[in-house]
């Protein structure tokens, strides 16, 4: 495995593999088996005959809160042991003065689906991931990445990304890894205070129960209600949205043929975890 700090490192790495399949893992450290099971994906699809290529920022740009971003894990030495360990092939590791021009001034703004969801809450944060994933896509090139659907919106944002501005890249959505107790893993869940850890599993509980509704004839905005509900019975635990929505537009679902996504957010005191599942009507 070979790991660039510049860009240019990253661009002489790449050169000889240029033709090949390269398959990209965007990622910002702290990496857990979610990560890893993008990167086993991301193997698969490379093969033999490609390469698997991540990269590891800590993007700035794409922090709301000051706070979050600088209480965000940073494992550089286990990241790499787990990049290795999943054939990871070339790691793309920038200090942001390297990745961003102090004087930059080009945005990227989407306009429809960050509109919703966490892009209603986090403002400027999805313009940050497109920056830098646009960047990250400029530099190395791939013909396929690969994304976690924890992250539903931001997957459904990149892939109206790269087709507006007619990127060539192929995006994967991986599906979500969880813990044993359902909780799904994420860089922050070791933030957790061992009573919002134990807590936690509540939010996949409460989504599984929604689908069986959901699935069963139950009215949207009961469904909705009925995860409020068991999240507000946890102390120390603010909603930050529940929402069902058409799992495509992200906005309102007009057609309950259509496939349908769940999407929750809450902050377990200062931690704020996100979920989701997608829906269908069997009624
Ligand atoms: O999902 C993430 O970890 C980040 O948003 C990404 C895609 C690596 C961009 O910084």
């Amino acid at each position: 495995m070979q790991t660039a700090s510049t860009k240019q490192e990253l661009r002489n790495m790449l050169a000889e593999h240029r033709g090949k399949r390269i398959v990209m893992v965007p990622t910002m450290g702290a990496l857990h088996e979610g990560h890893a099971s993008l990167m086993r994906q991301a193997r698969t699809l490379a093969g033999t005959g490609g390469i698997v290529v991540a990269s590891i920022f800590l993007n700035p740009v794409q922090f709301d809160n000051a706070g979050d971003l600088a209480t965000y894990p940073q494992t550089p030495e286990a990241d790499l042991a787990v990049c290795e360990s999943c054939g990871v092939d070339v790691v793309f590791m920038p200090t942001p003065g390297l990745m961003y021009c102090a004087d930059r001034s080009i945005t990227m703004e989407e306009t429809y689906l960050s509109t919703v969801l966490c892009g209603a809450k986090r403002p400027g944060h999805f313009a940050g991931v497109c920056l830098v994933v646009s960047k990250l896509f400029n530099l190395v090139q791939p013909t396929d990445a690969v994304f976690g659907k924890k992250d539903y919106q931001q997957l459904a944002i990149l892939r109206r990304m790269v087709r507006d501005l007619d990127i060539p890249v192929t995006l994967h959505g991986a599906e979500i890894v969880r813990e044993a107790d359902g909780l799904a893993l994420s860089s922050r869940n070791v933030r957790l205070t061992p009573e919002h850890r134990a807590a936690a599993p509540a939010i996949r509980r409460a989504l599984l129960a929604a689908k069986a509704a959901y699935e069963t004839g139950t009215p949207a905005d009961e469904v909705c209600r009925r995860v409020v509900d068991t999240l507000f019975t946890i102390p120390g635990v603010k909603v930050d949205y529940v929402e069902l929505v058409d799992a495509e537009t992200l906005h309102a679902l007009q057609d309950e043929k259509r496939l349908a996504l769940l999407a929750v957010a809450a902050f377990f005191g200062d931690v704020r975890l996100i979920d989701n599942i997608e829906l269908t009507r069997n009624v």
